[in-house]
């Protein structure tokens, strides 16, 4: 039977809280993580029963350190690394922490809040939350820069596709890799120019979302560097966000995708430039604060975690019948979860 996938192929819901999780030193976070597996298991049941039409969901991604640190499966999804900065000449994608990272969507900010809640409840003891941005649906789905953002995202059939792993990594099918920035934009400077070069900054236009013809397009646009072709496409779902008095307006980018090296390859275009140098416009407006690669097991993977079972299927007693005790644990006090052979077992 194929791994039920988490919940990454879903539309972008009202409301959002991203949230970003570091476990203490010297902790032992094993326990906590498999309550948080279950946890995430049943808000997505509970979200899907009380709010069939909206949606409340919840996905849950793991960063390398964390995976090593929990004795995840090993060897790890073929493309999971700490993210490596993107150094360009004039702007910088750069590398920060995040052992795990929770992706709540819903209609309404309450549902948001009280799965935020929850989970908070059960990480404190052992993680620190060091970053928390609540995104909001921004009129008719504008990123708070005034363009409509999500347009060209895959649709239908297509979004399982780009955004889930099939058969290059069976182990790992109906995963999916993770990658946030935290952008926080220049929105005086943005709004100072007029229209026409704002739109030549995305290479659409602002008002009907419609893409300018690759002959008037310029070269440094954001659609035209982001767009590295039609058979290379990720899942979007970014939100924007905004701060009045500490003056931080942002876009939380967040992106989904079967292969790691399709982000990669638009990170690439877009701070070193296509030929190099020639950089997305859109960052000279826009500051990268933050970046992280997470992997995003199947919800089969975390159920199985969450019911005290390897991760990858099986059962954690001793398949030849012998009862003993001892192979029944799955969560052993030593720090780790001892499921890191992919043989099963211990
Ligand atoms: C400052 C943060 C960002 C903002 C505000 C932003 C906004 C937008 C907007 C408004 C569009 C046009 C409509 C659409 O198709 O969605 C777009 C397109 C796109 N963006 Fe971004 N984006 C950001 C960062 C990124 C990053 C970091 C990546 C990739 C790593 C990316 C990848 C793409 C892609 C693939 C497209 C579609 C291009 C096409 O096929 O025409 N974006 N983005």
């Amino acid at each position: 039977m194929n791994p039920e996938p988490q919940n990454v192929l879903d539309y972008h819901g009202n409301n959002t809280i991203f949230m970003v999780w570091e476990f203490k030193q010297d902790t032992d976070v094993t326990t906590a993580f498999q309550k948080a597996c279950a946890l995430v298991i049943n808000l997505n049941h509970s979200g899907n029963t009380r709010f069939p039409d909206s949606g409340a969901t919840c996905v849950m991604g793991v960063g390398h350190d964390a995976w090593h640190r929990l004795g995840l499966p090993s060897p790890l999804p073929k493309e999971l690394e700490n993210f490596v900065p993107v150094v360009g000449a004039t702007h910088t994608a750069v590398s920060t922490r995040g052992d795990l990272h929770f992706h709540l969507r819903g209609g309404g900010s309450s549902i948001c809040y009280d799965m935020a809640a929850a989970i908070t409840a059960v990480l404190a003891p052992v993680a620190t939350s060091i970053e928390e941005v609540h995104g909001f649906r921004y009129w008719d789905g504008r990123s708070i820069l005034g363009f409509v953002d999500g347009t060209e995202n895959p649709q239908g059939d297509e979004r399982a596709h780009f955004g889930l792993i099939g058969d290059e990594d069976p182990v790992y099918k109906g995963g999916s890799y993770l990658f946030v920035q935290k952008y926080i934009h220049d929105l005086s400077a943005f709004n100072a120019l007029p229209v026409e070069e704002q739109e030549k900054v995305f290479g659409r236009h602002k008002w009907n979302d419609v893409e300018m013809p690759d002959d008037i397009k310029p070269a440094n646009s954001h659609s035209a560097l982001a767009n590295v072709g039609d058979d290379l496409k990720v899942i979007r779902d970014n939100m924007p966000f905004g701060n009045m008095s500490s003056n931080e307006m942002g876009t939380y980018f967040i992106a989904y995708a079967s292969t790691f090296s399709t982000v990669k390859k638009m990170l690439n275009n877009m701070f070193i430039g296509s030929p190099p140098g020639n950089y997305d416009r859109l960052l000279d407006f826009s500051t990268a604060k933050t970046g992280t690669l997470f992997f995003v097991p199947s919800a089969t993977f975390l159920d199985n975690i969450g019911s005290g079972l390897p991760p990858l299927g099986g059962s954690s007693a001793d398949d030849t019948g012998n009862d003993n005790d001892d192979d029944k644990a799955v969560v052993p006090n030593d720090g780790s979860l001892h499921i890191g052979s992919l043989k099963k077992g211990k």
